[in-house]
C-alpha cells in the first residue's frame, strides 16, 4: 500500500488531494456525491468581513476546454460562516482550510483573525489572486512588495497553516513566489484561473457581464504545470497545483512537475465525485508503479 501523506506546512494530510476554493461550496453541499473523509483537504468558498452579493449575471460560461467565470466573490460573509458554515463541517475527518480575501491590508488580516480561532479551521488559504472584483484580489497578488508586507500582516495574526493562492497572470510567477515566502507563508497554492473573456457574435454582447474573466480548465493545465515548475525552483516551500486537473495521472504530471499536493477545481462542476476520482487515479498510478510514498513523486520529473 502507498503511504499518501503529505506535509504542507504544519498539516499533514492523508492524501494529496484538496477540493478548490470555489468550486465545492462551503463542503457539506457535495456530501451527498463525495465521502468527505475521504478527501486529503476541503478548502471552502472565499469569505470576506463583510458579505457579498457577487458580479451581476452572467458569471459563468462555458468554454471548449474549460469555464469562465466572474463570481466576484460572492459569500456568507465571515461571521455566518462561522456561526452556520463550518460548525456543518465538524463531523468530517479532513483537513478544513478556509480562503479568504479582503479589500485591504486590515481586512485581510481582520479575517484571518476571527477565523484561525476556530477550531474546525486547520488551515488558512489567502485569495491574493481573483482576478474578477474592483478591490483587492489580484490587486495584492501581481506586486511582490505589496504582496509580502499582506503575508507578513496575515502571518501575524495565526500560527495555522498559512497558504498562499498566487495569480498566473503576472508576466514571471517567481518575484511573487519568494515574496509570499519571505512574508512567512507554510505553502502556495497556484494558480488561480487565467484573464480570459468570450463574446457572443450574435447579440455582440460579452459572454460574462464584467466582460473579462478567469478561465479554468483542462485549458489552462500547461500553464499551471510551468507555473508550478517555476515556482519549485525559486522557493523552498510546498506547492499545491491547481489546473484543469481532470484524472489522477494529470494530478501526478503536477507532482512530477514540483507540487507536494494538487486541488481539483473544474472537474467539481463535470463530475461532483470526480475529486475522488482523481484521488483513485493516484493510488492506481502508485501502485502500477510500485511507489511506496506519494511524496517520493514531488518534482520526480526526469530531466534528463
Ligand atoms: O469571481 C470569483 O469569485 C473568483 C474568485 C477567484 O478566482 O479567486
Amino acid at each position: 500500500m502507498t503511504d499518501l501523506t503529505v506535509r504542507i506546512g504544519r498539516l499533514t494530510l492523508k492524501n494529496p488531494v484538496l477540493t478548490a476554493s470555489g468550486t465545492f461550496g462551503y463542503g457539506p453541499e457535495y456530501a451527498d456525491y463525495v465521502d468527505l473523509n475521504r478527501l486529503g483537504g476541503l478548502i471552502t468558498k472565499t469569505i470576506t468581513l463583510e458579505p457579498r452579493g457577487g458580479n451581476p449575471m452572467p458569471r459563468i460560461a462555458e468554454m471548449p476546454a474549460g469555464m469562465l467565470n466572474s463570481i466576484g466573490l460572492a459569500n456568507v460573509g465571515v461571521e455566518r460562516y462561522l456561526a452556520e458554515k463550518l460548525p456543518l463541517l465538524e463531523k468530517y475527518e479532513t483537513a478544513v482550510i478556509a480562503n479568504l480575501a479582503g479589500s485591504t491590508v486590515e481586512e485581510y488580516a481582520r479575517v484571518v483573525m476571527k477565523v484561525q480561532k476556530h477550531p474546525r479551521v486547520d488551515g488558512i488559504e489567502v485569495n491574493v489572486s481573483c482576478p474578477n472584483v474592483r478591490k483587492g484580489g489580484l490587486a495584492f497578488g501581481t506586486d511582490p512588495d505589496v504582496l509580502c508586507e499582506l503575508v507578513r500582516s496575515v502571518r501575524s495574526e495565526t500560527d495555522k497553516t498559512v497558504i498562499v493562492k498566487l495569480s498566473p497572470n503576472v508576466t514571471d510567477i517567481r518575484p511573487v513566489a519568494m515574496a509570499a515566502a519571505s512574508g512567512g507563508a507554510d505553502a502556495l497554492s497556484l494558480i488561480n484561473t487565467v484573464m480570459g473573456m468570450g463574446i457572443d457574435i450574435r447579440t455582440r454582447k460579452p459572454l460574462i457581464s464584467r466582460i473579462t474573466a478567469g478561465l479554468s480548465g483542462p485549458a489552462i493545465k500547461p500553464i499551471a504545470m510551468a507555473k508550478v515548475y517555476e515556482a519549485a525552483q525559486a522557493v523552498d516551500l510546498p506547492l499545491i497545483g491547481i489546473g484543469g486537473i481532470m484524472n489522477g495521472e494529470d494530478a501526478v504530471e503536477f507532482l512530477m512537475a514540483g507540487a507536494s499536493a494538487v486541488q481539483v477545481g473544474t472537474l467539481n462542476f463535470v463530475d461532483p465525485a470526480g475529486c475522488l476520482k482523481v484521488l483513485e487515479g493516484i493510488e492506481t498510478f502508485c501502485r502500477e508503479q510500485g511507489i511506496a510514498k506519494v511524496s517520493d513523486l514531488v518534482g520526480a520529473m526526469d530531466h534528463g
